[in-house]
């Protein structure tokens, strides 16, 4: 089993990516493959959005004109069993880097590249929201980023929001949230058998 998590820290030793460590820990121990990506170190434009009515090639082609690391993160995305989406809350938002990331991805062919390896059944994410100053705004965040991962057409199957003060307590969560995870993917309890869009060869 192969899980890819994307984060929107640039904090490589922060509190995000020890929440995501956490999760990636308890899926470990049972037995997946585990990849973090942090989207800061990676090339990510902002959408252009080409065309005089907002839309471009990825409404009609299902992918992105701009050239830099947007293509390789959805390759990551499309060979996972399961995604992991973690940000620091930045006004009680998402970070800009996962902002950024999520706002193309969800124009690009989403249903596809959201479906497990049968393109039967959608794919499982989990998302993670860390609030670490006064502590307000994972609550809002968790609601953002849950609303563009299920217009990417992922099945939203957990949003962990996390704030300064439950930070101990929701790491040892995510341990067991991960190992949880394993489980649930291998019995395949989250599926949801959707007929697939004519869209879809
Ligand atoms: C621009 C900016 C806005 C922030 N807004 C909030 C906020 O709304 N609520 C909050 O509790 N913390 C806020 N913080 C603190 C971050 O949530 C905290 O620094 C981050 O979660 C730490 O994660 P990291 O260790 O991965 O960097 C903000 C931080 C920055 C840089």
């Amino acid at each position: 089993m192969k899980i890819f998590a994307v984060l929107g820290s640039r904090n490589q030793q922060g509190k995000t990516a020890a929440l995501t460590k956490a999760l990636l820990h308890g899926l470990k121990e049972k037995g997946a493959a585990t990849e973090m990506l942090f989207l800061t170190s990676v090339t990510l434009k902002a959408c252009r959005q080409c065309e005089e009515d907002g839309w471009g090639i990825c409404h009609s082609e299902g992918r992105c004109v701009i050239e830099d690391d947007f293509d390789s993160i959805v390759k990551n995305i499309d060979g996972a069993d399961a995604v992991i989406f973690s940000t620091p809350v930045y006004y009680a938002d998402m970070s800009e880097s996962m902002k950024t990331f999520t706002d193309r991805l969800r124009r690009c062919n989403a249903p596809i590249i959201s479906r497990t390896k049968e393109n039967r059944n959608f794919k499982p994410v989990i998302g993670i929201c860390h609030a670490g100053g006064g502590g307000g705004g994972a609550e809002t965040c968790v609601v953002n980023l849950k609303k563009v991962l299920s217009q990417c057409g992922f099945e939203v199957i957990d949003m962990v929001p996390v704030r300064r003060q439950t930070l101990p307590i929701k790491l040892k969560n995510l341990e067991s949230i991960g190992e949880w995870l394993f489980d649930h993917i291998e019995t395949g309890e989250w599926e949801r058998v959707i007929p697939r869009p004519k869209s879809v060869k």
